[in-house]
């Protein structure tokens, strides 16, 4: 496994809300932790970038233990993030948010430009001397997701990135996400829309009360409507 967490637990507060969680990541695969709302997924997310510390358990990525470190060593090593909250800095433009987020790529590979970015959403190219804070939700978004990838991680984790986006702007992202795993970078995608989550997918987590409660292919889940009946439609 390139990334591997393992019994993972997370707490706000008093409020115990990761109760062992468990998930594997292979080298160059998508992953989608799919879930109800409040069922777990972002904090998965948030423990393992350190954001929230894990109060048990191990994040490993590529054989080296990521647990309980600072969120900045946590991207450095690999791990790339895409929050839910869209976090560009209002006050710089679009190009210089895409500059800060640039870091060496690895040896041996070829490193995301900023032209790459511009390439996949011209939109952005033509905001480029736009101040951040005043581009459209869907526009920081993009912004968010390309200053990530920019880091050059090994693992990309994104959580919920076609929420409130128009339809074709989401067609645009989920061939990005294909396009980053083609190129060999690993996504953990936290996707609300089941269709989309199970088309792009090579495996499906599905988390329930902050434990996960499936895993499989998505052909497997397909077999089993129980699962998307308990644990995924909206009763
Ligand atoms: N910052 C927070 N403080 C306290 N409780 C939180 C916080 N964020 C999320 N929670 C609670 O943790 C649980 C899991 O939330 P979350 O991980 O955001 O779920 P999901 O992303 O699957 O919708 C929910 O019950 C939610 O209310
Ligand atoms: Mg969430």
């Amino acid at each position: 496994m390139l990334l591997s967490v393992e019994g993972l637990h997370a707490h706000y507060g008093k409020s115990h809300i990761l109760h062992g969680v468990d998930l594997g990541v292979e080298d160059g695969a998508i992953v989608s932790l799919l879930g109800r709302n409040g069922s777990g997924r972002s904090t998965t997310l948030r423990a393992m970038m350190g954001i929230v510390p894990p109060s048990a358990g191990k994040v490993v990525l590529e054989g080296r233990d990521l647990t309980g470190l600072r969120p900045y060593t946590v991207a450095r090593a690999g791990l790339g993030y895409v929050p839910e909250e869209r976090l560009a800095f209002p006050n710089l433009t679009v190009d210089e948010n895409l500059q800060m987020g640039v870091q060496p790529g690895r040896a041996g590979e070829t490193p995301w430009t900023v032209e790459d970015m511009y390439g996949y959403f011209p939109r952005l190219r033509e905001r480029r001397a736009t101040k951040a804070g005043n581009l459209s939700g869907g526009e920081q978004q993009m912004l968010t997701m390309c200053r990530s990838l920019l880091g050059n991680p090994r693992v990309l984790l994104i959580d919920e990135p076609t929420e409130g986006l128009a339809p074709k702007i989401v067609e645009v992202v989920m061939e990005v996400i294909l396009d980053i795993q083609r190129r060999g970078v690993a996504v953990v995608l936290v996707e609300q829309k089941l269709t989309i989550a199970l088309k792009v997918a090579h495996k499906v987590f599905v988390m329930g009360h902050g434990e996960i409660v499936f895993e499989g292919t998505p052909d497997e889940l397909r077999e089993r409507p129980e699962i998307r009946r308990d644990w995924l439609e909206v009763s």
